[in-house]
């Protein structure tokens, strides 16, 4: 027995830990119920009460002994890992790391700046649903039954019924807005539009429009030019120049395509601008008097204009952005360089 005590002395005042297993291994073997020291006395009651008496008193000890150890060596421990931890974050001094922010998407910063031009000449702010019916869509727009785009292949179709459809454009809150309101009407709408479009680098199933609208006593074309002016200026910058050439929409009388210098090689010609210094922006035109009929607007008192662009389009000239498909797949290395505002 007095042999055992010695021993476990020794190793007691051995043993030494580097980690929070080691201090619990301490305490398993010498401490806990089950341990060492617990052993010995138990094998106490076999012994002569003289030797007894000695034994005890020496294990009493040894008991002491282990569980100031104990209380030595967690010291010890939480000294060393303490100072590991310090001497790794090396100055604690420093201003923490900060959090990573997201970054908006180009399309949002597109967005958000059309919608402060337009806003910032009086236009409100509309909304219209993306699922829409054959009459909002097209029918009040005069698109005649047969016109292109109601062609299967341009027009998402709802289920069985061909009445209701994903918009294809933003027009068609125009006619909800012009039913619901009137004149003076000024409003723009932004949102997602959809087209039977097999997607690649210049074409998408899902895209972007804004569409702006007025409609008042006396609405002219010239007023409309000046939208369209101070918006792309807004846009692409003092100097750009502007082009309209005559165009046609169902909905629209004197409809114009809008044309502005190509951005990407200064309207010297490019792949872009396909060699002809200029690129396709946005439609534009006076509203057609029947539409404004079918918004049982009188064309007699009143006259209006719409504008709509691709919100895509502008992104891509703006950015150099070549491909459409950039704007959906959500790389983070692309959307990444997109930090501040338009
Ligand atoms: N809705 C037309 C399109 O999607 C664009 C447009 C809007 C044209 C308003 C004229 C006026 O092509």
């Amino acid at each position: 027995m007095l042999e055992q005590i010695k021993k476990l002395k020794t190793e007691i005042a051995q043993f030494s830990v580097q980690s929070q297993e080691e201090l619990a291994a301490f305490r398993q073997k010498f401490i806990a119920k089950k341990g060492a020291i617990a052993g010995l006395f138990a094998n106490l009651k076999d012994m002569a009460p003289e030797e007894k008496k000695i034994a005890g008193k020496l294990l009493n000890e040894l008991k002491n002994i282990a569980e100031e150890r104990f209380s030595r060596l967690a010291n010890e421990l939480s000294t060393l890992l303490s100072s590991h931890w310090e001497s790794e974050i090396e100055d604690l001094t420093l201003p923490p790391p900060t959090a990573a922010l997201g970054t908006l998407h180009p399309l949002t910063l597109i967005k958000d700046k059309i919608i402060a031009l337009l806003m910032s000449v009086g236009f409100e702010m509309a909304e219209g649903p993306e699922i829409e019916d054959d009459w909002h869509n097209f029918e009040a727009l005069k698109f005649p039954p047969n016109h292109p785009a109601r062609d299967m292949l341009d027009t998402f179709f709802i289920a069985k019924d061909p009445s209701v459809l994903l918009r294809t454009h933003t027009s068609s809150v125009q006619i909800r807005i012009a039913k619901e309101k009137r004149p003076p009407i000024r409003t723009m709408t932004v949102g997602r539009v959809y087209r039977h479009e097999t997607i690649s680098a210049r074409a998408h199933c899902i895209f972007h429009q804004v569409e702006g609208f007025y409609i008042n006593e006396e609405v002219s074309f010239v007023e409309l030019k000046q939208t369209l002016l101070y918006l792309i200026r807004g846009l692409f910058g003092q100097n750009i120049k502007m082009r309209l050439r005559p165009s046609y929409f169902p909905f629209t009388v004197l409809s114009a395509e809008v044309d502005i210098d190509c951005q990407v090689c200064g309207g010297q010609g490019c792949q872009i601008c396909k060699y002809t210094g200029w690129v396709e922006i946005m439609g534009a035109g006076m509203i057609d008097p029947d539409v404004l009929q079918n918004c049982y607007i009188d064309p007699a008192m009143y006259t209006g204009f719409a504008l709509g662009m691709g919100i895509e389009r502008i992104a891509m000239l703006l950015y150099h952005i070549n491909d459409l498909r950039l704007f959906t797949e959500n790389d983070i290395g692309f959307l990444k360089q997109f930090t501040g505002y338009a």
